[in-house]
């Protein structure tokens, strides 16, 4: 797809948005490139991210540096980041790539996005390919795929597509707008998490008995989150969003053996806002591959939730001025 050409600049810098699925991506029909089982609806986190620096060395191998520090050659990370930059790689250019994350790395909140967004872009300004979004989109997505849809703010749809080689399966903006919705991180551990998304997933879908359920789950949420997203049906968006996420965990916690990345202090916050519902407060939350949560509530509540909930870092999506 890319006709590969020498790069043009010496050091190009770009950041890159994280984002949270609404409607989980869990489960690849191509592991290779990254082809998901379903679509998937998320909503970008600006200013949460990855920022991306890359310039042209005179040495022997590529440099990797992730958050102040350099990688080993032999480390899974190093060799994956390389593989990526052989997409563009016309020969022997050799570059320092140094990536710093404003998010905990690997804990679940899909610092891979950002990571192999900003990656993808970066690569692409010091190439000077202006590739279109579609294409960046593309591309991202065979780094990791929740990439695939960190190149926009706001509601991004991404669609899974039906083609072997993938030409189909990237993600686009919606023209969706909710600037009274916020997203409450709540993070309960940020280290390392035990398993990656990638083999958590592979797992689930060769062992779970009830993956089967998974595709036509997210087929009616996704259709129903959007509606809910234009009817600006707060309550509904949230039953759906929540339901997602815990039927991802459902397939997971099936699996043999079996993947749990929640932590009994996760249990105890789930419990904690299920509670709080009950009260008349509405709050739910989503949670990825890893023991945090986040917690999705509108602007009228956000004094009142913080009470409950001091150490949450909340997020303003649809900030007036930010584009879609
Ligand atoms: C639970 O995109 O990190 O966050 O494609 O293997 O790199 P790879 O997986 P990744 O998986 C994200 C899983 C999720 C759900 C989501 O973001 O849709």
């Amino acid at each position: 797809m890319l006709i590969k050409k020498a790069p043009q600049l010496h050091t190009a810098q770009v950041f890159a948005p994280t984002n949270i699925a609404m409607i989980k991506y869990w489960g690849k029909r191509d592991s290779q490139l990254n082809l998901p089982v379903t679509s998937s609806l998320s909503i970008t986190l600006p200013e949460h991210g990855t920022n991306t620096k890359i310039s042209l060395i005179n040495d022997a191998n590529d440099v990797v540096i992730l958050n102040n520090t350099p990688l080993s050659a032999d480390s899974h990370f190093y060799q994956k980041i390389i593989k990526f930059i052989d997409i563009f790689r016309l020969g022997n250019e050799k570059f320092c790539i140094e990536t710093v994350n404003n998010i905990p790395t690997a804990a679940g909140l899909a610092s891979s996005a950002s990571g192999f967004a900003a990656l993808t872009l970066t690569l692409n300004e010091i190439y000077q390919h202006q590739l279109s979004n579609q294409q960046l989109s593309i591309i991202a997505r065979t780094g990791s795929g929740s990439a695939c849809r960190s190149l926009w703010n706001g509601f991004v749809l991404w669609q899974k597509g039906n083609a072997k080689d993938g030409s189909d399966s990237f993600a686009f903006p919606l023209d969706m707008s909710w600037p009274e919705l916020r997203i409450g991180i709540h993070y309960i551990e940020t280290q390392q998490k035990s398993i990656s998304s990638r083999d958590a997933m592979n797992l689930t879908t060769k062992t779970s008995p009830l993956y089967c359920a998974w595709p036509n789950a997210v087929a009616q949420h996704l259709d129903e989150i959007q509606q809910a997203i234009i009817a600006k049906d707060f309550i509904r968006f949230g039953e759906i969003a929540e339901q997602n996420a815990l039927t991802m965990h459902a397939t997971m916690q099936a699996a043999s053996p079996p993947i749990y990345f929640s932590t009994p202090e996760t249990l105890n916050e789930m419990i904690k806002i299920w509670e709080l519902r009950k009260s008349g407060i509405p709050i739910y939350f989503t949670q990825d591959a890893g023991p945090n949560l986040k917690l999705l509530f509108t602007a009228e509540y956000e004094a009142i939730i913080k009470q409950y909930f001091p150490e949450l870092e909340i997020i303003t999506p649809f900030d007036e001025g930010i584009a879609t």
